[in-house]
């Protein structure tokens, strides 16, 4: 397959990072009550925001934060596990992306809507330092939307730091 046929987009851009996965949910992976264990889902989702990162600035990165992580149905075993992930903003070093997470029964087709996350991620040069990375391509209003909260959340973040780093110790 050429890179041509594999990637869409233009260079940067959203779309240019979109990863999809799929996993089955096999014994292994379920916890006592016959659902997915939410720490293997957590390292999908790890491994897909990742791969997303990379797809955009093409370097090592490591993972800086969870940001938020709503588990919002249990997914079944047995049950197929969709992830779908891009990078929705890039700042100097980091980048966030967002990965979707869906639950696909595989008898009757049904699909729902069963985690989303937000991740932070900081691309890394030779030597460990964090190295900056190109700025994102926004193509249409979702890309937008999608930049705009990750800003909003960021700031946030931004701000508990601080906040956390100017607290008074005892
Ligand atoms: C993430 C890490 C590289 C940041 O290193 P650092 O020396 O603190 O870097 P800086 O303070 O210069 O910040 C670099 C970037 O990281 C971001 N960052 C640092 N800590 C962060 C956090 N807790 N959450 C989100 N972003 C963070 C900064 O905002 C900055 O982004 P920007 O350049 O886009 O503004 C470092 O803390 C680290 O290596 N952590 C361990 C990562 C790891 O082991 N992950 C699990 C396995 S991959």
């Amino acid at each position: 397959m050429s890179t041509s046929t594999l990637f869409t987009g233009p260079p940067f851009s959203v779309s240019r990072t979109r990863v999809d996965m799929t996993q089955h949910v096999l014994p292994q992976f379920a916890n006592s009550l016959g659902n997915v264990f939410g720490g293997q889902v957590l390292a999908w989702i790890d491994i897909c925001a990742a791969t997303a990162a990379q797809r955009h600035c093409r370097s090592v990165v490591v993972t800086a934060s969870f940001d938020a992580v709503e588990f919002l149905l249990p997914i079944k075993l047995g049950h197929i596990v969709v992830l779908r992930g891009q990078v929705n903003a890039t700042f100097n070093t980091s980048m966030e992306c967002g990965v979707a997470v869906w639950s696909e029964n595989p008898l009757t087709g049904e699909v729902r809507k069963a985690m989303r996350a937000y991740t932070t991620f900081v691309a890394l040069d030779e030597y460990g330092k964090a190295r900056p990375v190109p700025k994102l391509v926004l193509e249409t209003e979702e890309d937008q939307r999608r930049h705009r909260e990750a800003e909003e959340r960021r700031a946030k973040r931004l701000a508990t730091r601080l906040a956390a780093t100017n607290a008074p110790r005892g």
